[in-house]
Formats: structure tokens, C-alpha cells, sequence
């Protein structure tokens, strides 16, 4: 059963309070039966638990705030030019816009999914997900830019959202290039930037945002490093619709002022993000390792690497940084 049909009864569900199966059967002109197979389905996915007692019915262990097309628009600034998508359930937010993306009107065109059944991160790992308490958003822009200049890209998406995360009340979150985001040492985050089109340009490019704001330990158990979510470090709840109407505000400017004045314009503030400046880390490239210290971005985005007192800059392509005491 696809989540798309089971997403009727999930709504019903999302407040958290016990719902009868004679109710819900009424409700959905179906049999008890076909309710309780419904139930039996919508738990057989990451980040949905529904229990069922007797004499009361049926009740997510916690409730879902899912996503709201309203609540997120009224976030954006009138006029904005976007095109949203909430989808239920998707493999990745990547994918599918880069499959419906039109090519007339590109620019401005996003999605968000409830679920990924097959996200990715970089060099096509696996990026873990559940059901309706994380961010997995997915924006389309087209840039009068040559190929080669959207590489610093992904850098001015990190700062974009962590200035957001910031105004949501997230404090010492930070930025480790060059698509991580990181709280007290954790991965909390990824971004995700694919581009294609002519070398000269435009070229389009497809933003993948992920953020952790609550993950339960049983989807996080396949992370292979120290991850985190929101929720950990905060006392209120986030309002996961308004972040994610506040991304998509940040993502849209950030677009435009990328368009018109370049990585440049995002460098100084990245600074202030970054996580290892200045310290001892190492590079990865496939099983090499080469230690040194981190002296930060040169003005193309690429990473400056000390070794034996010379200086050199490292590119995204196949290299991952680490912390010099990360295992
Ligand atoms: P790099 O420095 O090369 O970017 P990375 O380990 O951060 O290395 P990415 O491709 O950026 O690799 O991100 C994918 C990795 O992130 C996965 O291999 C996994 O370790 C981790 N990961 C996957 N899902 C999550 C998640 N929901 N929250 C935090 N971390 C995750
Ligand atoms: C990373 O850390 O390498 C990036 C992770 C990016 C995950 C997001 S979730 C939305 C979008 N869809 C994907 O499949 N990946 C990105």
C-alpha cells in the first residue's frame, strides 16, 4: 500500500488522540478490517507508531505537525516567485524535482517531502530518514552562471541556513565544508547541491536541504557517525512548518544575491560558522590521509590546507575533512 492512499487516516491520526476504528470506518466508508490494515501499513514506516487498545482505538505515539502548504506560504514574502510541493513520500526531494522541475518556469520551483525513501548525501550516500518530524526540502533554480561557478553554491546554502536555524533559537550550530551541518560536534544536517546545463551556463541547479529536528534513535541506529537532532537542543518545539517556510524565504534570496554577486558576498559570514578553523584536521581522499591545519576557504570555496607550513586549496570533488581527533 503506497503512502499516498494511507495519508488520509494518517491526517485523522496527527493530533495524537485516540480515534475508535468504528469511527474511522464510518469515516473513510471502509470496513473495521481495511482500517486496521491501514494501521498495520502506515506502521511499517520509519518514524510512524500507532498504538492500538481496545475499548479506545487508535493513536500516534506522538503527534505530527505535518507539512501545511498554508502555513509554510505565509512564511514566504508576497509575491515570492515559488512553485511548492508537499509529497507525502518520495525516494529523494532531489529526484523527483529534477524529474518535474518545468523547464519553463525553474526557478522558484520546490518540494518537500514528509518521508525519503531513498535519500541521498554526497557521492551517493545515504542520507536517513522518517515519517513527519524532519526537514527534507528541495528547492530548483536556474542560474545565468557557467557550471563551474555554482561550485561554491552549496557554501552559501550553509549560511543561509544557519542564519535561519539561528533565528529559530538553535545557538553554537555551525558549518563544516563543505555541506555539513553540525551542533555540539553532531551532524544535524546536509546539503546536497546538483547542477546541470551548459559549462557556460545557465545551469540548473537542484538545492537539497536535510535537517534532523526530531529523530528517533530507532530510524538513526543505520547513521554511521555522531548525528543530532533539534529537538535535543532546544526547549520549545520548532514549528516545522514556519522553518520550513523560513528556508525557503532564506534559499530564495540566497539565490538572487548568488546570481548577482557571487560566493564572495557569502564568504565572511561563513567564517563565522566554521567549525574547524584554525585546527588540527585531516583530508580524505578515497584511503588517503593527509593531515594538517585548517586555515579556511579561498575565494573560490575551496578548502586551504596547511601542511609543513604551505598552503594549499583542496576541492569539493572527492575529498571529505575531518576533524583531527574524528575517528
Ligand atoms: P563529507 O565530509 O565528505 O561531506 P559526510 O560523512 O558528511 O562526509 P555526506 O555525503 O555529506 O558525508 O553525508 C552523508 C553521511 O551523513 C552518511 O554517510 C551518514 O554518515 C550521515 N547521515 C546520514 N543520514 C543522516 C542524518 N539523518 N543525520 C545526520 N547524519 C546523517
Ligand atoms: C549530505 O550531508 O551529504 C547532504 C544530505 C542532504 C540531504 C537532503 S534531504 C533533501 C534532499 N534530498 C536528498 O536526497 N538529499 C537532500
Amino acid at each position: 500500500m503506497r503512502l499516498q492512499e494511507l495519508y488520509p487516516l494518517l491526517r485523522c491520526l496527527a493530533d495524537g488522540e485516540f480515534h475508535s476504528g468504528q469511527i474511522l470506518a464510518e469515516t473513510f466508508g471502509l470496513t473495521r478490517a481495511a482500517i486496521w490494515k491501514q494501521i498495520q501499513a502506515l506502521n511499517e514506516v520509519p518514524g510512524i507508531h500507532i498504538q492500538s487498545v481496545r475499548g479506545r482505538g487508535y493513536r500516534l505515539q506522538q503527534a505530527i505537525q505535518l507539512l501545511d502548504h498554508g502555513r509554510i506560504s505565509a512564511r514566504l514574502p508576497e509575491g515570492a516567485p515559488l512553485r511548492l510541493e508537499l509529497l507525502p513520500e518520495t525516494a529523494s526531494t532531489n529526484d523527483w524535482l529534477r524529474q518535474h522541475a518545468d523547464p519553463e518556469v525553474n526557478s522558484g520551483h520546490a518540494c518537500l517531502a514528509e518521508y525519503q525513501s531513498a535519500g541521498r548525501g554526497r557521492r551517493g550516500r545515504h542520507w536517513v530518514c522518517a515519517f513527519g518530524s524532519n526537514i527534507y526540502l528541495s528547492l530548483a533554480w536556474r542560474f545565468d552562471l557557467a557550471m563551474a561557478d555554482l561550485a561554491g553554491l552549496s557554501l552559501a546554502v550553509g549560511v543561509s541556513v544557519a542564519r535561519v536555524l539561528e533565528a529559530h533559537g538553535l545557538q553554537g550550530h555551525g558549518l563544516k565544508w563543505p555541506n555539513d551541518i553540525y551542533l555540539d560536534g553532531k551532524k544535524l544536517g546536509g546539503i546536497l547541491v546538483e547542477a546541470s546545463g551548459e559549462m557556460q551556463g545557465p545551469a540548473l541547479a537542484i538545492i537539497g536541504v536535510g535537517i534532523n529536528l526530531r529523530l528517533e534513535q530507532a530510524a538513526a541506529a543505520a547513521i554511521d557517525q555522531p548525528w543530532t537532532d533539534m529537538a535535543s537542543a532546544l526547549t520549545r518545539p520548532v514549528d516545522r512548518n514556519h522553518l520550513c517556510g523560513d528556508l525557503l524565504a532564506g534559499l530564495l534570496d540566497t539565490c538572487t544575491q548568488f546570481q548577482n554577486l557571487g560566493l564572495s558576498h557569502f564568504l565572511h559570514e561563513w567564517k563565522a560558522y566554521d567549525i574547524y578553523l584554525g585546527q588540527q584536521v585531516e583530508l580524505r581522499l578515497g584511503s588517503q590521509v593527509i593531515p594538517g591545519i585548517y586555515r579556511g576557504l579561498d575565494d573560490r570555496g575551496g578548502l586551504l590546507l596547511e601542511t609543513s607550513g604551505e598552503q594549499r586549496s583542496w576541492y569539493a570533488g572527492e575529498v571529505s575533512l575531518r576533524g583531527g581527533a574524528d575517528q
